[in-house]
Order: structure tokens, then C-alpha cells, then sequence
């Protein structure tokens, strides 16, 4: 295993949020890659071209520029592949995610979850996300943007497969999101 320190994250129901706001000098934009351009900002290649090949495409970035066009948060949303074993087919994973340290703890990747949740939102699809155990700014946003939790897991080192390995009963999920306790039962 890559990681063993994952929570999994689940939203079924979205409904119309609109708690969450971005400053007036921020826009937000969706990116829809193609084999020209695989993604608007300076990251390894290499994933990109990996998950068009897996996502058939189908992969989006999610990310909010500054007045001069620098990216401040981007976010990623993934269909279903193998790295996923645990979505349903229709199903989105939010993520990875990043917010340009000089921005963080301003409410943007609060307002990009809930605008991307909004935005995709469909009858039947499940979102999920993951995040480990001890990022406490990311488990807050989900909390925020009404995600339970599923279960925790692990990162396989074989392609990075995500396992969910400790399944939480249903029932529990409300409270341990209530009381952040991250215990398995
Ligand atoms: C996780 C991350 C994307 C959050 O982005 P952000 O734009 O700062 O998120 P928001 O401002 O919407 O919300 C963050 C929440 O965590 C809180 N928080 C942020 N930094 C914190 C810290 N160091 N300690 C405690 N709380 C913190 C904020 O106060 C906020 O909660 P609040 O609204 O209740 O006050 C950003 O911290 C980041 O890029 N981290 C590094 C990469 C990463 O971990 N990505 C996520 C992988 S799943």
C-alpha cells in the first residue's frame, strides 16, 4: 500500500446551496480537456495523459483565477475507473485539489465543491472524495459541503487503486461526521 491513512467520502442528494460564495475579483471556470490540451496550469503531464486515456476524456478541472489569471484553486472530477472500484458506473470522484497557499482559508475550495456539485449534479450520482486522515482543512470543506463518511481504505500501490477496507454501518455515518471521530466500528 501507497497510503493506508484514507477517509472515503460520499454525497448522494445535492440540493441548491447557495451558503457559498467566491469574491468579486475570482472566476471560476470549468476546463474540458482534449489530446491538445490535457490542462490549464503547470503540472506533470504524465497523469493528465494517463487519465484521458482511462476517463476516455471524460475527466474536468474545476479552477478559479485571480484578476491576472493565475490559477488561485483547481479541482479535478473523475468518472468512474479502475482506480475506483468502489463508485457506481455513473458516479464522480472530486479530486485531487489544491489551493494556492497565499489564498487557502478563504472559503475557495469550499465555494468550488459546492459550485461543482451544483453544477454536475444528476438523478442517481453519487460523489465521493478522498482525503487523508490527518488534513484537517480538507475534511472541514467536505463537512461544509454535507459529505459523510463512507468508510476508511487505502491506496494500493498497483496503479493507485483506492480500496475501501473498513466499511462504516449506515446508521453511524451522521454521527461520526457530527463528531469528527474517525474511528472503524
Ligand atoms: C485542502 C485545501 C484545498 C483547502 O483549500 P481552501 O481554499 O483553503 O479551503 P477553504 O478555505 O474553503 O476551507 C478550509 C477550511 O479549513 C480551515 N483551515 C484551513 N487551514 C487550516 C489549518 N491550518 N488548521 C485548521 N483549520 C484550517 C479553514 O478555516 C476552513 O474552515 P472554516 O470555513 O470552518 O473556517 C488547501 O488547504 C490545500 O491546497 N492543501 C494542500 C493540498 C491538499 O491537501 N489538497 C486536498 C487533498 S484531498
Amino acid at each position: 500500500m501507497i497510503k493506508n491513512n484514507l477517509i472515503f467520502f460520499k454525497k448522494n442528494n445535492v440540493k441548491y446551496n447557495d451558503a457559498f460564495d467566491l469574491k468579486e475579483d475570482l472566476t471560476i471556470r470549468i476546463f474540458k480537456p482534449t489530446l491538445l490540451k490535457l490542462k490549464p496550469h503547470k503540472n506533470k503531464i504524465f497523469i493528465y495523459l494517463f487519465w484521458y486515456l482511462f476517463t476516455f476524456g471524460k475527466y474536468k478541472i474545476i479552477y478559479v483565477t485571480n484578476r491576472d489569471e493565475k490559477i488561485v484553486c483547481y479541482s479535478h472530477l473523475l468518472p468512474k475507473f479502475f482506480k475506483f472500484p468502489f463508485m457506481a458506473k455513473q458516479d464522480l470522484h472530486m479530486g485531487p485539489s489544491w489551493t494556492d497557499p497565499n489564498y487557502r482559508g478563504q472559503g475557495i475550495f469550499t465555494y468550488v465543491k459546492s459550485h461543482t456539485l451544483q453544477t454536475f449534479h444528476n438523478k442517481g450520482v453519487a460523489f465521493w472524495a478522498i482525503v487523508e486522515k490527518d488534513n484537517y482543512p480538507s475534511i472541514r470543506v467536505q463537512l461544509k459541503n454535507g459529505f459523510e463518511i463512507v468508510g476508511t481504505g487505502a491506496k494500493s500501490k498497483l496503479l493507485g487503486r483506492y480500496e475501501i477496507t473498513c466499511l462504516l454501518p449506515a446508521p453511524a455515518r451522521q454521527n461520526h461526521v457530527e463528531s469528527r471521530d474517525m474511528r472503524c466500528h
